[in-house]
């Protein structure tokens, strides 16, 4: 074994989470833990919703691994915060990579991500901490993707790109090689981002245009 781990979030995210890392790896689930005013059940799949304000007594980080699995609501602000608070209470955050994903054997990968099912990251492609890349994505070559950012699914960032941190990338878009997505940027399902972008901005359309200046 791995050792145990502590899923935070308690939603769909975190129930998928679940079934990857029980399926997957090593490690054993022991709990889940969501902010007090969050919790709805005490329990899930049979395992303690702990508070998350109490973490540290009920599992510590001496013993418990954490992996921090939460929506990309509001630009990924919510999971982003969490993440920064878990790792400030001592705990090591785990990655999860899908044995059915193609990762080039020089690409790094940072600290709490989570790569589905058919991701193709390729040769020298770095993954900044945080990252989700859902089912079926191309990371081209020496592509760098900031800390915090969502890719959905099915998207394509070509070769030579970078993507700013807490991006959300939408399904089905594309970014051509070489291209800047700039921090913040919210890229609609289907668009083809064929230059750099504007800091903070919602893109959609071929070309990808600014629909508008952010989201709520
Ligand atoms: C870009 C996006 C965030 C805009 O959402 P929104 O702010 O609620 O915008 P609206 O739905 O009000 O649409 C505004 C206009 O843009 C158009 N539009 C919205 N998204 C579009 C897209 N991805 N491509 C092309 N046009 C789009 C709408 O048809 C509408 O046009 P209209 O004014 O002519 O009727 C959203 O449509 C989107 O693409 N989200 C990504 C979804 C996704 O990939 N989910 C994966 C989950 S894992």
């Amino acid at each position: 074994m791995l050792g145990d781990l502590v899923i935070i979030g308690a939603g769909e995210t975190a129930e998928i989470a679940y079934w990857y890392f029980t399926r997957h790896t090593l490690y054993e689930i022991v709990a889940f833990s969501s902010e007090r005013e969050f919790i709805k059940d005490d329990m899930l799949f049979g395992l303690p919703v702990a508070p998350f304000e109490e973490l540290k007594k009920t599992h510590p980080p001496s013993e418990h691994d954490a992996f921090v699995a939460i929506s990309f609501a509001r630009l990924n602000r919510l999971r982003t915060r969490l993440y920064n608070e878990t790792k400030r209470k001592g705990y090591v955050l785990t990655s999860y990579i899908s044995p059915h994903a193609f990762v080039w054997e020089n690409v790094e990968i940072g600290d709490n991500c989570f790569v589905f099912e058919d991701n193709v990251i390729q040769y020298y492609a770095k993954i900044g901490n945080n990252v989700t890349l859902w089912s079926g994505n191309h990371i081209g070559h020496r592509t760098v993707i900031g800390d915090n950012c969502f890719i959905s699914s099915h998207v394509v960032i070509s070769g030579f790109c970078e993507v700013g941190e807490s991006c959300f990338l939408g399904v089905n878009s594309c970014v051509i090689d070489g291209v800047k997505v700039a921090k913040d940027c919210y890229i609609g399902a289907g668009a083809v981002v064929v230059k750099d972008t504007e800091e903070g901005k919602v893109y959609i359309g071929n070309p990808a245009r600014i629909l508008k200046d952010s989201l709520p």
